[in-house]
């Protein structure tokens, strides 16, 4: 190996913007022939920093793609009570197609009771157990964001993977399980590797797809990489530099990988601004379900 072979860049931030472009678009003729403006609601308790200027971004793209946006925002000492009657109270605003309640929340409230409280036909975060069920027979509505903007951006570079070998570091129910439910049904061949696996390194080498959805800075080397395999990073990892400073590192360690991957995503700027494209997505799928369209968009 000569070292000198480079990857292709998978540009998330221009995908992105693409897809809201896309989604304005879809919206202005939702508004236009059914009088229907997709209404997003976005619940934040507590002043979690990140949670603070995720909800921000929303907003502002929410509303940048003609939807209408909700915020609440509720103190940190909200109760298990006053949340669940939030919840109740977006469930039943007809102005309002999608509903998001931010995480993390505090310690002292469930997520998972208050996810399961959210109607699943609103459920634009997909993490409700419905939608887990509907994406796992074969009857998808909402999908978690983050893997179908990882599916967007593997087919920007291969616009049919079938038959391809994929392997999904991680089984989260946010990012490793719905993904490779999706690329299953891309008809991919999927294995999950996950802390427990055995000879991970191993299996990875096999992939000509590679998610890494795993929470650990700069985990998968290069040299696990089968050359030219793509590589999706989901990791957003703050790591602290000889210098002092930080920085922002996937879960893929990308100055070996980059070397012999055929393409992969960057961090920033790959998986990260597709989430929010993807919610607005969702939301545009909602208001169409609604209206007892086809959910495509
Ligand atoms: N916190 C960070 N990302 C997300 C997300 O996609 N959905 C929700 N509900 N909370 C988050």
């Amino acid at each position: 190996m000569s070292g000198s072979a480079t990857a292709q860049l998978i540009d998330g931030k221009a995908i992105a913007a693409a897809l809201r472009a896309q989604l304005a678009d879809a919206v202005a003729k939702l508004k236009a022939e059914h009088g229907v403006v997709p209404g997003l609601a976005v619940v934040l308790v507590g002043d979690d920093p990140a949670s603070q200027v995720y909800v921000r971004n929303k907003h502002a793209q929410t509303v940048e793609a003609g939807m209408a946006s909700f915020e609440h925002r509720l103190p940190a000492s909200t109760s298990r009570e006053a949340l669940l009657a939030m919840v109740d109270q977006l469930n039943k605003d007809p102005l309002v197609h999608g509903i998001l309640v931010q995480l993390p929340l505090p310690a002292h409230l469930d997520a998972t009771e208050v996810l399961n409280a959210i109607d699943p036909d609103k459920d634009v975060d997909g993490f409700h157990p419905v939608n887990a069920g509907r994406l796992a027979t074969g009857q998808a509505l909402f999908v978690p964001c983050t893997p179908v903007g990882c599916e967007l951006l593997l087919r920007s570079v291969i616009a049919d993977p079938s038959g391809l070998h994929a392997v999904v570091i991680g089984r989260s129910n946010i990012v490793g399980k719905p993904m490779a439910q999706l690329l299953l049904a891309a008809n991919c061949t999927v294995t999950i590797v996950h802390s427990r696996t055995r000879d991970l390194a191993g299996l990875v080498r096999q992939a000509d797809i590679v998610v890494a959805a795993l929470g650990r800075a700069e985990f998968v080397k290069g040299d696990w990489i089968k050359p030219g395999a793509i590589v999706i990073d989901v990791g957003i990892n703050r790591i602290e530099q000889a210098d002092g400073k930080t920085r922002l590192v996937g879960d893929v360690d990308f100055a070996s990988a980059s070397q012999v991957a055929g393409a992969i995503t960057p961090v920033p700027g790959g998986v990260g601004p597709m989430t929010i494209a993807c919610l607005l997505r969702n939301t545009l799928i909602a208001a169409r379900y609604r209206l007892g369209l086809d959910g495509q968009v």
